[in-house]
């Protein structure tokens, strides 16, 4: 029998040898990505987030605000249009997990920040409709009544460093700032960071 037939009749070694050849495949696409400077290194502009904008990040990510708002403009003449300049890899490496998100309810925000004042943004927040009154955003209103636990954000900074986001010790401590500053505050932070060092590809 020859070895050829030998495997397409027993599908024990057929599919171990269907994963052999699907890994070569996926390792040569996979490996050279990881090397590529473009991809793993940070775009011009961008640093690890600062205590205040992590937090409001964390709570982005809690309040699911990524069910309705992509964090990516993707590089079409009517994104760039709408939105800036479309995004790059270099501009993710410290989002963890990335929020780019496939659902545009809303309007994408990676390049929100700057474009309202943050007493927009907390208006807004706290119920969509008194600034845009056909607005189906839900509000936010209990954000500006829970305090930030510093001593998480110390944690959190620090697993981050554990994988290799370059934070100083320095700047850990000044997590211990945010004593009695709301989710609120941290949130508009967050959103009003966003885009402002894009460059465009
Ligand atoms: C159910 C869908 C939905 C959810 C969930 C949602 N939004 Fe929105 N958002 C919208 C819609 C629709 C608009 C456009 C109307 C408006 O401005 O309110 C919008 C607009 C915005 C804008 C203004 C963007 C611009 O360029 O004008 C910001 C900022 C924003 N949302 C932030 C958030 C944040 C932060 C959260 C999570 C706390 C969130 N949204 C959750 C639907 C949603």
């Amino acid at each position: 029998m020859k070895s050829h037939e030998f495997i397409e009749k027993n599908v024990g070694w057929m599919a171990f040898w269907v994963l052999i050849v699907i890994s070569i495949g996926g390792l040569v696409e996979i490996v050279p990505m990881m090397y590529q400077s473009q991809i793993v290194e940070p775009a011009p502009g961008i640093e690890p987030y600062s205590p205040i904008r992590l937090a409001g990040r964390d709570i982005y990510v809690r309040e699911g605000c990524y069910v309705c708002h992509s964090q990516m403009v993707r590089p079409f003449r009517s994104e760039t249009e709408r939105y800036g300049p479309y995004s790059v890899a270099g501009e993710f490496v410290y989002d963890r997990p990335f929020q780019w998100g496939s659902k545009r309810t809303g309007p994408d925000l990676a390049r929100v920040g700057g474009r309202y004042s943050d007493d927009w943004h907390v208006t807004h927040l706290k119920n969509p409709r008194s600034v845009v009154p056909e607005s189906n955003m839900p509000g936010y209103p209990w954000l500006a009544e829970t305090n930030l636990d510093p001593a998480e954000i110390a944690d959190h900074m620090r697993a981050l460093q554990t994988l290799g986001d370059p934070y100083t010790e320095e700047q850990i401590a000044q997590a211990a700032d945010l004593e009695g500053t709301t989710e609120l505050q941290a949130l508009v932070a967050y959103l009003q960071g966003l885009g402002i060092n894009a460059k465009g590809g």
